[in-house]
């Protein structure tokens, strides 16, 4: 069986009914601190939580393990700088609980979720996995850290694992079974399509100065069931005998703020009011990634590369959680 940690989050959730629809049974394991029990449609579900140990140990004691996928992390860059140990002990220590567990049980195969934020200030555009990493905020150093137990792991402990470093995950399940749903929302398209459902007044776009196009920041939005696929060949690359990798996972198109909001408005047909407002701080200007290696080695290709049909999805599944 495949472990899925944090399968009741939004990717996990998504990774979880791909890897369903392939024929992998799945367990996921999730404390529910961020996770929606409702999101775990497939597979058997596990309570438990990466801060005890006994409690990893139980599930690796009851099903038979191949490999990990490993998704539960806050993810709130602001927070991590406000409340670094809140990060640090989520998503450092309690990864390497799971992974002395994993040791424990011989399991040896770790598919990780990593970020861009790992990157921190990019010195070139597009990103490629050899781009210096130098984090700027606690949320991206705990992910590089784990990168770097990683590679003492895999040397000493022939651990393999794929560390997929995404881009902006945005959009939902095409069929809407699960899609985004944080609380607090801090993220671009959800919190524009609050705006286009009247559940907010408008939308604030930080920063309008930058050196962009058209003055706002630019992302590389990747569509959440595009990563699901990335993961299982991530993992079927594992299996096939690959050996440990860093992968990029964007689509490598850049939107501004300000596209996103447009494309926005033309598929919900809603005016979505926006507001110019500062910058907000640690943000950089261009976020773009190559998705080369991902696409060479693991021979993914995005399917939804386009903004539209990123936001056609994820209004689709906006509209059904109101
Ligand atoms: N933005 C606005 N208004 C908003 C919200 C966001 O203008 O109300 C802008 C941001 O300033 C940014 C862009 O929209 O320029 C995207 O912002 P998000 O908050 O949606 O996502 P980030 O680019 O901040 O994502 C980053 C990293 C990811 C990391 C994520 C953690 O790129 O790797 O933070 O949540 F995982």
């Amino acid at each position: 069986m495949i472990l899925i940690v944090g399968g009741a989050g939004y990717i996990g959730s998504h990774v979880n009914k791909e890897l369903n629809k392939r024929g992998y049974e799945t367990v996921v394991f999730d404390n529910l601190s961020y996770g929606h029990e409702d999101f775990v449609k497939w597979g058997v579900f596990e309570r438990g939580d990466l801060g005890n140990i006994e409690e990893i140990r139980e599930v690796f004691s009851k099903y038979s393990i191949e490999a990990v996928m490993h998704f539960a992390a806050f993810t709130y860059v602001g927070e991590s700088v406000e409340d670094p140990q809140k990060y640090y002990l989520n998503n450092l220590r309690n990864t390497l609980n799971l992974l002395q567990v994993m040791l424990e049980f011989e399991v040896k195969k770790f598919v990780f979720s990593s970020t861009c934020a790992t990157y921190g200030n990019p010195i070139e555009i597009p990103i490629t996995e050899d781009h210096p990493q130098n984090p700027i905020n606690p949320y991206g150093k705990g992910k590089f850290m784990v990168e770097k137990v990683l590679e003492d792991y895999s040397r000493a402990y022939d651990l393999r694992y794929a560390s997929l470093r995404y881009f902006n995950a945005a959009g939902a399940d095409p069929e809407g079974e699960v899609g985004e749903l944080h609380d607090p929302e801090t993220h671009l398209i959800p919190l524009i399509l609050d705006a286009a459902a009247g559940k907010r007044d408008d939308i604030k776009i930080f920063g309008t100065d930058y050196d962009t196009h058209d003055g706002t920041c630019v992302r590389d939005y990747i569509h959440v069931t595009d990563l699901a696929d990335a993961h299982i060949r991530a993992l079927e690359y594992l299996k096939n005998g690959g050996a440990s990798e860093f992968f990029n996972l964007g689509n490598g198109n850049g939107f501004s703020v300000r596209e996103v909001i447009d494309v926005s408005r033309e598929v919900t047909g809603k005016p979505i009011k926006a507001v110019e407002d500062e910058r907000r701080p640690g943000d950089p200007p261009v976020l773009v990634g190559s998705s080369k290696k991902a696409q060479e080695i693991l021979g993914w290709k995005p399917e939804y590369a386009n903004i539209r049909k990123i936001v056609e999805t994820a209004w689709k599944w906006h509209q059904k959680i109101e």
